[in-house]
C-alpha cells in the first residue's frame, strides 16, 4: 500500500493502473470536487450510517454489473470513511476482489478510516459486524477537500489524530491539538497548511507501523483502538436514541473514558487525566458521555472484541505510552459506576 500525497487531486490520473474500468464509488457530497474523466464510471452514494449496509452494498453491486465491471477493473473510493468502508468491501467482494485505491475527503478519513485495510458494513445494529481485511493499493491525500467539510466533522478528524499520536508521540499529539484551531481560520497561512499535510501523513504512516506489523488486528494493532470499545458503546446507545454523533466525537469522549478508568486502576495520574481533559476541550471536542453506566456496559457486552467473561481495554498510561489490559466484564461494570463519565 502506497501514499500519494498531493497539494490537490490533479494528479491522481497517473496512479491509475492499466484495468478494464475505472468505477469511482463517491460520496454524492463530493462530486463537485472531483475530476470528471471520460475513462470514469461514477457510482454516487448517500453516505451515512445507515446506508453501511448490506442491503446498500447490493446497490452498487448491481450498478457495477449494469456497466459490465469484469475482474480487471479497478475502483477507486472517494468521500469520508463510510464510502472508503463500503468502497473497500464491495472491492474485495465483487467477483470475489477487485484491484481497488481511495481519495479520503474528510480529515477522519485520511488519518484513519481510509488506512489499514478494514473495510465492511453495520449489521443488526452494531457497527463494522460485517467486513474484510483488505488493503487498497494506494490511498491519495490532499487537503483540498477538507475546507469544505462541516467544522464538526473536520474536528471528529483531529480526534482520531489525537488518539494516534497519543499512542506514539507527544510532540505530534500537540500539534494535533493545536491543529483544531487552523479551521477556523479557512485562509490558513501557507505553513498551516504544510503542517497540516505534514500531520496528515505523518498519522497515516504511524498507523500503517502497526497495521504491517499485525494486520489482522490481534496484536498491537489493537493499541489504536483507545477509547474506542466505549466510542462503539456510545455509539449504539446514540443509535437507540436516535441522537446525533459523530464518531470521532465518540472517541474523543471514549479516550477520556479510557484515561479515567486507567486512572482508577492507577495506571495513570489524575494530571494527565485532567491535561487530556484540557486538551480535547482546547480542540473543542466532547469530553463527557450523556450515558448512564449501566447504558454503556450494555453496549460494551456485545463488543466484538470481547472474549468470554473479559475484555481487552487499550488504556493509557501518559501520552506517548498506551498498554493493553483485560478487564473481567464485572470489575469493569463496577469501575464504570465509579467514575465519573
Ligand atoms: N475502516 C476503519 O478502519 C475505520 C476507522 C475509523 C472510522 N471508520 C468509519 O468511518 C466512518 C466515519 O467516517 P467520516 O467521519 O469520514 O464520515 P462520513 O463518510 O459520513 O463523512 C462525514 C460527512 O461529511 C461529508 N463529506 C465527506 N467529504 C466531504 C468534503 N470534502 N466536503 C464536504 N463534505 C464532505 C459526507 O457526505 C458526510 O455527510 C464511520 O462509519 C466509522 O465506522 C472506519
Amino acid at each position: 500500500m502506497k501514499f500519494y500525497n498531493h497539494k490537490n487531486i490533479n494528479y491522481l490520473a497517473k496512479y491509475i493502473p492499466k484495468s478494464s474500468g475505472v468505477f469511482v464509488i463517491i460520496d454524492k457530497n463530493v462530486t463537485e470536487y472531483f475530476p470528471k474523466n471520460r475513462i470514469f464510471h461514477f457510482i454516487p452514494i448517500d453516505a451515512n450510517e445507515r446506508n453501511k449496509s448490506l442491503e446498500y452494498v447490493y446497490g452498487i453491486y448491481e450498478a457495477l454489473m449494469g456497466f459490465g465491471a469484469d475482474r480487471d477493473c479497478f475502483i477507486i473510493g472517494v468521500g469520508g470513511g463510510i464510502t472508503t468502508d463500503l468502497a473497500g468491501f464491495v472491492a474485495s467482494t465483487y467477483k470475489r476482489g477487485v484491484r481497488f485505491g481511495f481519495v479520503p475527503t474528510t480529515l477522519l478519513a485520511q488519518v484513519d478510516a481510509a488506512i489499514g485495510g478494514k473495510n465492511g458494513v453495520n449489521f443488526s445494529g452494531y457497527k463494522n459486524m460485517i467486513g474484510t481485511i483488505n488493503q487498497p493499493e494506494w490511498i491519495y491525500l490532499t487537503p483540498a477537500f477538507l475546507w469544505s467539510l462541516d467544522e464538526r466533522v473536520f474536528r471528529e478528524g483531529v480526534a482520531e489524530m489525537v488518539k494516534t499520536f497519543m499512542i506514539f508521540d507527544k510532540e505530534s499529539y500537540n500539534s494535533a491539538v493545536a491543529l483544531a484551531s487552523v479551521f477556523k481560520n479557512k485562509n490558513a497561512a501557507a505553513w498551516q497548511e504544510k503542517e497540516l499535510r505534514r500531520l496528515i501523513v505523518l498519522c497515516g504512516e504511524m498507523k500503517m507501523m502497526l497495521v504491517v506489523e499485525d494486520e489482522k488486528d490481534r496484536g498491537n494493532r489493537r493499541l489504536l483502538n483507545l477509547g474506542h470499545t466505549f466510542a462503539h458503546a456510545m455509539e449504539k446507545c446514540a443509535a437507540d436514541k436516535g441522537a446525533d454523533w459523530l464518531h470521532g466525537e465518540a472517541v474523543s469522549v471514549g479516550m477520556m473514558i479510557a484515561a479515567k478508568v486507567a486512572e482508577r486502576l492507577s495506571l495513570c495520574s489524575e494530571k494527565f487525566v485532567n491535561t487530556l481533559r484540557d486538551d480535547l476541550l482546547m480542540a473543542s471536542l466532547p469530553v463527557s458521555c450523556p450515558f448512564t453506566p449501566t447504558q454503556l456496559f450494555s453496549a460494551i457486552k456485545a463488543d466484538k472484541k470481547r472474549s468470554g467473561e473479559s475484555i481487552c481495554l487499550i488504556l493509557p498510561k501518559t501520552i506517548g505510552r498506551v498498554i493493553k489490559k483485560n478487564i473481567e466484564l464485572k470489575e469493569l461494570q463496577k469501575v464504570l459506576k465509579e467514575i465519573n463519565l
